[in-house]
């Protein structure tokens, strides 16, 4: 299992706590952007970012929680991440996106907020490299796990014996929700569990 840290909420400054990722046996650094429109935080400045993220020594893992794709798609490659996480509530052109990342030789993924249902995703599974189930509503860092997403991730779950795609869950994870998760999934995101913490690695450990 992979796991994937969010440098959202953290006890220390951005720049430090990806200096701290950094220093982990974190397999990526995941890189939540928000507009204001998708969600009502803000924090997208890619100026600001690529001047950020080039402090990552880890692959970035991207999860646009974004509208206007065809200026953050375009935005987000430049940035050269291992994957885009774009989210199937933000357009309707999915098929496109998919090409156009897969052009850009970066892996694709589909992310799905906790009420979407599974069936509107399936006809993307044999294209994509993986689908990112939010197990809270996107926005903020520390919220508490959904439970409720759990029999979607098991159907999800299921499909893999016809396709090959990973799964990835996204929001609330830490020493004690993972174990609902743990089997189904591929990756996981984890943020204020590991950052909120001085170690790190002792964090990433018992997660994994
Ligand atoms: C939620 C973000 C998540 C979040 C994870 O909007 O997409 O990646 O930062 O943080 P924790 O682990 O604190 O829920
Ligand atoms: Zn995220």
């Amino acid at each position: 299992m992979k796991i994937a840290v969010s440098y959202l909420k953290s006890k220390y400054s951005k720049e430090e706590t990806i200096e701290r990722i950094n220093q982990t046996s974190a397999d990526y650094l995941h890189v939540d952007l928000m507009d204001g429109s998708f969600v009502e935080q803000n924090n997208l400045n890619w100026k600001e970012l690529t001047k950020l993220l080039k402090k990552s020594q880890k692959p970035l893992d991207i999860h646009l929680m974004t509208n206007d794709l065809d200026i953050q798609i375009m935005e987000a490659i430049k940035q050269k991440p291992e994957m885009i996480t774009f989210h199937l509530e933000a357009t309707k052109e999915v098929s496109k996106w998919i090409k156009v990342l897969k052009k850009a030789k970066i892996k694709v993924g589909i992310a799905l907020n906790p009420d979407t249902p599974i069936n509107l995703v399936i006809p993307f599974l044999k294209e994509v490299d993986f689908i990112l189930i939010m197990s809270v509503v996107p926005g903020l860092g520390g919220q508490a796990f959904l439970k409720s997403i759990l029999p979607k991730l098991k159907e999800l779950s299921s499909y893999r014996k016809e396709y090959s795609f990973k799964i990835s869950i996204d929001g609330g994870i830490n020493e004690e929700t993972i174990f609902n998760v743990k089997e189904m999934v591929d990756m996981i995101v984890s943020g204020s569990y590991i950052c909120q913490n001085e170690n790190y690695e002792e964090q990433i450990k018992k997660l994994r």
